[in-house]
């Protein structure tokens, strides 16, 4: 496992995290029996991971209370717990107000039985509170000793400079994979060029990268893949073409897809982390691997061909 430090904290996190979104049995996704989700969150933690992806809205606060369950076995300290706040499922509507981010922090902290979180989000922008306004809440709630540092996500490139012209924005946590590379276009040179960590999300393509899917994949009812134009017909079908390409490479190198995926993003500038989610904890560990992955010039090189 590698490690590095969140932008203008003094925090230590893994390079790979465990993203959790799964569980908790997110009811986005297909339900993830309890127990299997805390398997993976002690797999991830015993193979060297610090660094735990969470939030309230993943399985309604069960995925915060599920790994507020497997911490008391494993100690607090060393571990850096991130979770976001600003997502209401119980109104199925955003809310960034001051008062409900508060809130919404001091329910995060019950449900995982914490007195501080090291990296709290805003989750997704409401369309309506100033993102200086959510932030400079943010910054009460670490000068109170609740959060270490302070997190954006699924934010526009103006957001973000507003949200970091308030105070320090330490990290912002965005949807970025091989197949999709929007952040390139002006996010990520302003985190290189404004020390934020970017902390990629989604980073196997919500699975895709994974290397198993064909054409005959049938998602489930529900599952939120379904609105996603990775999953798209036509789209669906030029990604494998991709994927299959990127097989050969993964293949020259000695190791599998979604270890090549993970490694690639890593190589990035700016990206301090990724996050990848599973539902198994073979997946898990075989996605911890991906730190000892070194790409040479060339491999990147004939990614980006591919890509
Ligand atoms: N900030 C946000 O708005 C936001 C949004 C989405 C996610 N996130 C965070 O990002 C994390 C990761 O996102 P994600 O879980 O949705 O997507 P992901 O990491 O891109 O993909 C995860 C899926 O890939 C498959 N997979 C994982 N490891 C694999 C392996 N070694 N080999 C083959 N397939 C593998 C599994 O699905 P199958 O077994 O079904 O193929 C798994 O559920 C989430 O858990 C969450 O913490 C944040």
């Amino acid at each position: 496992m590698k490690y590095t430090t969140l932008k203008k904290t003094d925090i230590q996190i893994s390079t790979l995290g465990l993203g959790t979104n799964a569980v908790g049995g997110h009811n986005l996704y297909n339900r993830l029996d309890e127990e299997d989700g805390k398997h993976m969150v002690r797999a991830a933690l015993d193979h060297g991971v610090t660094f735990l992806d969470t939030a309230d809205v993943y399985g309604e606060g069960r995925s915060e209370e599920l790994i507020g369950e497997v911490l008391k076995d494993y100690g607090r300290n060393q571990y850096v717990i991130a979770t976001k706040g600003g997502s209401d499922w119980r109104t199925n509507s955003k809310n960034n107000d001051p008062a409900y981010m508060r809130q919404a922090l001091e329910d995060s902290l019950e449900r995982l039985q914490l007195d501080y979180v090291d990296l709290y989000y805003i989750h997704w922008p409401d369309g309506k509170t100033p993102i200086r306004e959510s932030v400079a809440e943010l910054a009460k709630l670490r000068d109170e000793g609740k959060i270490r540092a302070i997190g954006v996500s699924n934010v526009s490139l103006a957001q973000l400079k507003e949200a970091n012209a308030e105070d320090d924005v330490n990290a912002v946590q965005l949807a970025y994979h091989m197949l999709n590379r929007e952040i390139e276009k002006d996010i990520l040179p302003y985190c290189v060029e404004n020390d934020i960590s970017i902390i990629a999300y989604g980073p196997l393509a919500f699975g895709l990268l994974g290397g198993k899917y064909t054409k005959e994949l049938k998602l489930p009812e529900g599952d939120f893949r379904r609105g996603l134009p990775l999953f798209q017909e036509g789209e669906f079908e030029k990604n494998l073409a991709i994927v299959e390409e990127l097989k050969k490479v993964a293949d020259k190198k000695g190791t599998d897809l979604s270890n090549l995926a993970l490694a690639w993003l890593l190589a990035q500038p700016g990206v301090d982390a990724v996050i990848p989610g599973g539902k198994k904890p073979e997946q898990v560990k075989s996605n911890l691997t991906a730190a000892n992955i070194q790409l040479s010039e060339e491999d990147l090189a004939e990614i980006a061909t591919i890509l």
